[in-house]
């Protein structure tokens, strides 16, 4: 039996992973600030320690017994990295410092680490594989970069001494929920701005009409939590059989269209949401989907989730 620490276990996709993780027969304990994190969504079974990674001791205390380490809490907000990247270097980066230091003095052996498909910008080529070229458009996504540089960097630095293993998972567009009450409660990514527009009688909005795709609207990668979670444990057992160094995809490798996904809502609420389309919103790539090939082949794993599922279990979690 493994005991695994979950930084920003709270969280919307934390607490699925700490489920999953416990449903493996592995020991959680889950690390978080709750400042975004909810108490609420800490399962049964797992342990509780309420502190920042940026404190160090603290962290250092909860790794105690600890084989890996699963690190998600950070800020994630793209354009609240525009306008405060010192925020975003401080709890992403600092964050990461703290963690890496505190990893290294209580010799954990395993660390798998959240990172996004913002670390690609807008890519020049779909479906886009690991080995691209990474050039973040936004002051998060250069914070993803850097934390995939330190934990790959702290590995070579530890690998005479306390040898650690790594895998990092590149998030593409996580929806859905796999209960009811783990929804998504911020309001920043697109089937939850839609059902939020729907909530207070408006019509959803379709950020740009005009793009090179098959229907204008952009064309994203959508990736169903729960099937985000099964990567995880995955992928804690991957770097549990030592010596692992990877970065992988968590994708559908399935793009679906803005207009696509207003169309599964309609489905699933019965009626036509009634989208309107609007200017492009800045920064937006006009496609960005994920290859899959990797993650099959090495972990393999692959979502077992459709759109049709997301949207259903999104809004069944808005009660
Ligand atoms: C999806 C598509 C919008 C709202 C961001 C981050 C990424 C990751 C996930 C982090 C886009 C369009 C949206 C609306 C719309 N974050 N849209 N109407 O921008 O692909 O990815 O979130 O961890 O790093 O960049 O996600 O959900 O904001 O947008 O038309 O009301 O929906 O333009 O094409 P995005 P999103």
């Amino acid at each position: 039996m493994t005991r695994w620490l979950l930084t920003g276990g709270a969280g919307y996709i934390g607490a699925h992973v700490a489920l999953d993780l416990l449903a493996s027969g592995r020991e959680v304990t889950i690390l978080d600030d709750l400042t975004t994190g909810l108490r609420s969504r800490i399962p049964d079974g797992a342990d509780f320690v309420e502190a920042s990674v940026l404190d160090t001791d603290a962290v250092r205390r909860a790794l105690d017994g600890v084989t890996g380490v699963i690190h998600l809490a950070a800020k994630k907000a793209v354009g609240e990295s525009v306008e405060q990247p010192l925020l975003y270097y401080r709890e992403n980066v600092g964050g990461m410092v703290s963690l890496l230091q505190a990893m290294a003095d209580a010799a954990t052996p395993c660390m798998v680490y959240s990172s996004s498909a913002a670390v690609y910008g807008e890519p020049p080529w779909s479906p886009i594989s690991e080995d691209s070229p990474l050039t973040p458009l936004s002051p998060y996504g250069e914070t993803k970069v850097i934390g995939e540089w330190m934990v790959r960097d702290e590995a070579v630095a530890r690998a005479d001494s306390t040898p650690l293993s790594w895998v990092t998972l590149r998030y593409f567009n996580v929806a859905g929920a796999g209960s009811p009450e783990l929804g998504d409660t911020s309001a920043n990514n697109l089937i939850p701005m839609v059902f939020d527009a729907l909530d207070r009688g408006e019509a959803p909005q379709v950020f740009g009409s005009d793009y090179p795709t098959h229907d204008g609207s952009c064309v994203r990668d959508y990736i169903h939590v729960s099937d985000l979670a099964a990567a995880h444990v995955a992928a804690a057992a991957l770097c549990e059989s030592g010596g692992v160094a990877a970065v992988f995809n968590v994708g559908t490798g399935v793009g679906s269209s803005v207009l696509e996904v207003m169309g599964a809502v309609s489905d699933v609420v019965g009626r036509d949401v009634g989208a309107v389309a609007v200017d492009r919103r800045a920064g937006d790539p006009p496609e960005l989907v994920a290859s899959v090939d990797r993650i099959s082949a090495e972990l393999g794993w692959s979502a077992q989730r459709d759109l049709r599922d997301m949207v259903a279990s999104a809004s069944a979690a808005r009660g």
